[in-house]
């Protein structure tokens, strides 16, 4: 391969430095675009060996395809994977397929994809385009002073935390092991540590991201800082990050398990989580996810309880151990013990299965929450002719005094900074054995939803939030972060991104005009 006209070039953006980027000449690569016709042969002409084309013979396509949690995910087949391993490779793709686009090769769309766990196709993938596959970019540092950790945005949760509880120290992450950074980032991101210290997106010192234009730059509070907080939320909107420079803590072992009871608790349960999400009362070193999990029709309730301090049943969880109990895994573990435990109760039964989120956000009241119970499990039976179907129904507290600690670190654009109000989220996590399933799974939840949205707002504690996270194809948590919110992030995507190549040529995930 020949890149003899390359030149180090450094582009200047935004008044500010971008960092160097090895780039072609532009000439070469329209010519090589010209010649080889196709965006992936082009890809892997100035990629070689990182570039993966075939289902059948070639492994690293198999297995990038095999890592997405969720059937519909793993059944979608790009015409080439991208496994860039550096910032530098990430910035030539780019800048391949912006010149690719300039050209009108509107053939060569593309995905964006990190662990790959959000469940509905083509949020990470892309049938007969280009997926680059973000995993290989798996960097865990610690400063030496112990207060910054930068995380490649390829990693899992599960990859990150043993290194940190080796440590004594943490970082404002996800819940669940296997689960993905570069999503859970970019999305919000709800950790254990959020009645601390807010979403993860809010805990981020500096991003590293590659443009349109393939430069690499940083946008932190000082250097880019409308990107930046565009980038606490904005999704895979602006460009691509490569890598999170995040804010470390001190954290020791600390209190935490599952504890798994009767559905005859449902209504003291419910009655529990609306007096636990209140500000005022609010202790933030709890953290709290109630599953209501239908097995084939049988419901059952399993709440994952973390306590961040090494303290045994806190009071704050005394009216929930009072209640009848199957079981409990209550203990003091690093942190890594609790993600791997949920992981593990949870990945076995849905890995590879038909998939499905969906969420809606209210205020804490117990009526609500427990008419929305029964939706659901009215839902569960209409559905009783599906194979093997898991349904969860998960509220979790999204109280005032969560949310409104992004102000402290320059805000995002979630847009929950317009609320006052104590909120619960409820999201469902559906789980199917077969594809021929899927149709009347999606249009039975799809009708839950409506229903429900329908409902909160005739009881007066619907709130507009759809927390991305958790959203179905056909919910819109762009819209939710509010018109102020979402001007910002088309102003500053049209400073950084004046083509539209990531509205464009990236349709997966929510995006600014439709999402
Ligand atoms: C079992 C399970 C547990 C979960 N637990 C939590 C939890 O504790 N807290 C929480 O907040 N959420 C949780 N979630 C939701 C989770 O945050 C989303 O599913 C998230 O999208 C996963 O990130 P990922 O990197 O695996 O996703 P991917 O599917 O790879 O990506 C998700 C979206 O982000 C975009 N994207 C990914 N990487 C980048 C990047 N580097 N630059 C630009 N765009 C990018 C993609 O294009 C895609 O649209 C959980 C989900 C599951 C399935
Ligand atoms: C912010 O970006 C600038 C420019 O790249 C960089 O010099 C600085 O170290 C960054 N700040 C942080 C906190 O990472
Ligand atoms: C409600 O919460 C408060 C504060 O945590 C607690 O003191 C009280 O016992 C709770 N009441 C019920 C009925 O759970």
């Amino acid at each position: 391969m020949s890149l003899s006209k390359s030149a180090t070039i450094l582009i200047i953006l935004l008044n500010s430095l971008s960092i160097e980027a090895t780039l072609p000449d532009i000439n070469v690569v329209k010519s090589q675009l010209k010649q080889s016709g196709t965006c992936c042969s082009s890809l892997g002409y100035f990629l070689p060996g990182k570039v993966h084309y075939n289902l059948l013979t070639d492994l690293g396509y198999q297995n990038s395809l095999l890592s997405y949690w969720s059937q519909q995910e793993q059944s979608i087949h790009p015409a080439c994977i991208v496994i860039p391993t550096s910032s530098n490779d990430v910035s030539l793709a780019v800048y391949v397929l912006n010149t690719a686009y300039s050209m009108s090769m509107r053939e060569c769309q593309f995905a964006i994809r990190s662990a790959g766990h959000t469940p509905q196709a083509g949020a990470a993938n892309i049938d007969g385009g280009i997926t680059i596959d973000l995993q290989s970019l798996d960097e865990v540092t610690v400063s030496s002073d112990y207060g910054v950790a930068s995380i490649g945005t390829g990693n899992r949760w599960g990859n990150i935390y043993p290194t940190l509880d080796a440590l004594n120290l943490a970082m404002i992450g996800g819940r669940v092991s296997d689960v993905g950074v570069g999503g859970l980032m970019t999305g919000g991101g709800v950790s254990f540590f959020s009645g601390r210290y807010g979403f993860a997106c809010d805990n981020v010192l500096n991003y590293e991201v590659v443009l349109a234009s393939g430069a690499i730059v940083n946008a932190n509070s000082t250097s880019n800082p409308s990107l930046y907080r565009a980038l606490k939320g904005g999704s895979n909107n602006l460009g691509i990050i490569t890598r999170f420079d995040v804010r470390l803590f001190s954290q020791g072992p600390f209190w935490g398990g599952t504890l798994t009871q009767p559905i005859t608790n449902k209504d003291a349960v419910i009655s529990f989580i609306a007096n636990f999400t209140n500000s005022a009362t609010y202790d933030p070193s709890a953290a709290l996810i109630t599953n209501f999990a239908w097995d084939n029709g049988i419901p059952l309730i399993i709440h994952d309880i973390e306590y961040t301090k090494p303290q045994p049943y806190p009071p704050i969880f005394s009216p929930l151990f009072a209640l009848p109990q199957i079981d409990n895994t209550m203990r003091i573990a690093p942190l890594s013990s609790f993600t791997t435990e949920i992981a593990a109760s949870s990945g076995p039964t849905t890995d590879g299965r038909s998939n499905l989120f969906a969420t809606l956000t209210s205020t804490p009241s117990e009526a609500f929450m427990s008419a929305f119970y029964s939706l659901v499990d009215a839902t569960v039976t209409s559905l009783s002719h599906v194979t093997d179907l898991l349904f969860t129904l998960t509220y979790q507290p999204l109280p005032y005094t969560l949310y409104s600690k992004s102000g402290a670190t320059g805000g995002n654009v979630l847009g929950l900074d317009r609320f006052s109000a104590d909120f619960v989220n409820a999201l469902a996590v559906v789980s199917w054995a077969l594809p021929s399933d899927d149709a009347v799974v999606y249009a039975a939840v799809q009708q839950l939803f409506e229903d429900g949205e329908a409902l909160a707002k005739s009881m007066g504690v619907w709130n507009e939030f759809v927390y991305l996270n958790y959203a179905a194809q056909w919910q819109k948590p762009v819209s939710g972060y509010g018109e102020t919110n979402r001007a910002f992030l088309e102003e500053v995507s049209m400073e950084v991104d004046p083509g539209g190549l990531f509205q464009t040529q990236v349709p997966g995930g929510f995006k600014l005009a439709t999402g």
